[in-house]
């Protein structure tokens, strides 16, 4: 523990644009001085130490409706602008509690096998050679890994997974997006209801479509899968199968985008190790778990109190909202030797970047497969990718952890 304790109180502001670039410094004095910090600004909990995090996303203390909570505070007109997205959301897995969270869960692990995803590895496989292609073809040589790879990897393996044609990319893209700036809280879009509303109410009844017409056209896939998932009998409504749709998306794009910018980010800023994975191509796999535990895209998980309890002597009261720190969990020196350093060799390495307990993510070897495929694909094909000499451009979020834009140089 190397951090020097200083007189200064703790002032974890997210949005500053040193923290944005290089959060880890915070996270080091939040974990020493007050690992159960109270932000006065976020009015929430920040928990940051590795044991904490891993015992509260195990224990019953907290819950994930924090959606309902904010929606019952809106005003009438807004609250019925978005009762639409409100619906869906509420029958997110992700934003519900046992027991509804456990009957939905049991009937999804039936279309989640590792069968499903091994069987996706040549779809995985043809999209990164395709974009690669296009990107060895192109004249260009700076370019934007985000925009033009680490986000159309995963684009491409869900629109396919759920049965969205290809060419639908930038009509769908901009339905996320709308909904996004309300998911995601965006802070300063005047029209971010309406848009959320409409960019909802496109992506529902497209996905109600499709879900019609596969069930009245039975053809083998995932979707088909997820149709067809039954637990003792009990299967999704179609409105469960339409939210579900709706957040494998969210859940899986984002995520996964983040995860291929924050390898390709971390790879060329040490050489050494990049060298030792361009030498030994099966480090892939330590390599991938190291991105996500040293500097991952889970930043932060968020919930509400739901009952009273104490941490670290600090007592949370029931309604209050709470911020568990992931990135810094996974930096805690109590449980790993030299945190800071980025060892794609590192082992055992117990990172917490895909949630733990009930809600931990259903999509971890799909993302785990994408990372390794697009990471060592495009390492193979450009052995001259180089950083460019302007900075890559940091999320502006408090839970995703990314960058907006990462310029690169394709031949060094
Ligand atoms: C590197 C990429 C990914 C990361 C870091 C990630 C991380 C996570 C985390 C931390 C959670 C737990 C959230 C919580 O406890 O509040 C979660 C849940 C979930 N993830 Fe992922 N995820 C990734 C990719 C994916 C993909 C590719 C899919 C599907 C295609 C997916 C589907 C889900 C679903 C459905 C849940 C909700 C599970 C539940 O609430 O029971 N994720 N993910």
């Amino acid at each position: 523990m190397n951090t020097a304790m200083t007189d200064k109180p703790i002032v974890y502001d997210p949005s500053d644009s040193a923290t944005m670039a290089d959060p880890f410094p915070i996270y080091a004095r939040l974990r020493e001085e007050d690992p159960v910090h109270w932000s006065p600004s976020l009015k929430s909990w920040i928990i940051s130490r590795y044991t904490d995090v891993r015992d509260l996303l195990l224990s019953d203390h907290l819950s994930v409706r924090r959606l309902m909570q904010f929606y019952s505070s809106l005003p009438p007109q807004d609250a019925a602008l978005l009762s639409d997205i409100v619906k869906y959301l509420d029958l997110w897995l992700a934003f519900r509690d046992p027991p509804d969270h456990t009957r939905v869960r049991r009937i999804l692990r039936h279309a989640f096998t590792p069968k499903a995803v091994d069987a996706m590895r040549p779809g995985i496989e043809e999209i990164v050679h395709h974009l690669l292609d296009q990107l060895e073809e192109r004249q260009a040589d700076r370019i934007d890994l985000i925009r033009e790879f680490a986000l159309l990897v995963p684009a491409y393996v869900i629109m396919d997974m759920l049965e969205v044609p290809r060419e639908m990319l930038a009509e769908f893209k901009s339905w996320s997006d709308d909904m996004a700036v309300f998911i995601g809280g965006a802070r300063n879009a005047d029209d971010k209801y309406h848009r959320a509303a409409r960019g909802c109410q496109k992506m529902s009844s497209y996905f109600r479509e499709i879900i019609n017409e596969r069930s009245a056209n039975p053809r083998p896939g995932f979707l088909m899968d997820l149709i067809n998932a039954r637990d003792e009998g009990d299967q999704l409504t179609e409105d469960e199968l339409v939210a579900t749709c709706i957040l494998i998306l969210f859940a899986g794009h984002e995520t996964t985008t983040n995860l291929i910018g924050n390898a390709s980010l971390l790879l060329l800023r040490h050489p050494d190790q990049l060298a030792a994975l361009r030498a030994d191509p099966a480090l892939i796999d330590g390599a991938i778990e190291e991105v996500l535990r040293h500097d991952g895209p889970t930043n932060a998980l968020v919930r509400v109190v739901a009952q009273d309890h104490e941490i670290e002597g600090r007592k949370l009261r029931e309604g209050e909202r709470v911020f568990v720190m992931i990135n810094s969990a996974n930096r805690d020196p109590r449980i790993f030797e030299d945190p800071d350093r980025f060892d794609i060799r590192r082992n055992p390495n117990r990172h917490l970047t895909f949630g733990q307990g009930i809600h931990v993510c259903l999509g971890a070897r799909l993302a785990r497969e994408e990372g390794r495929v697009a990471v060592l694909e495009l390492i193979k094909r450009f052995p001259d990718l180089a950083l460019d000499d302007e900075p890559p451009e940091w999320l502006d979020a408090m839970v995703p952890r990314g960058t907006r834009r990462l310029p690169v140089r394709l031949r060094g």
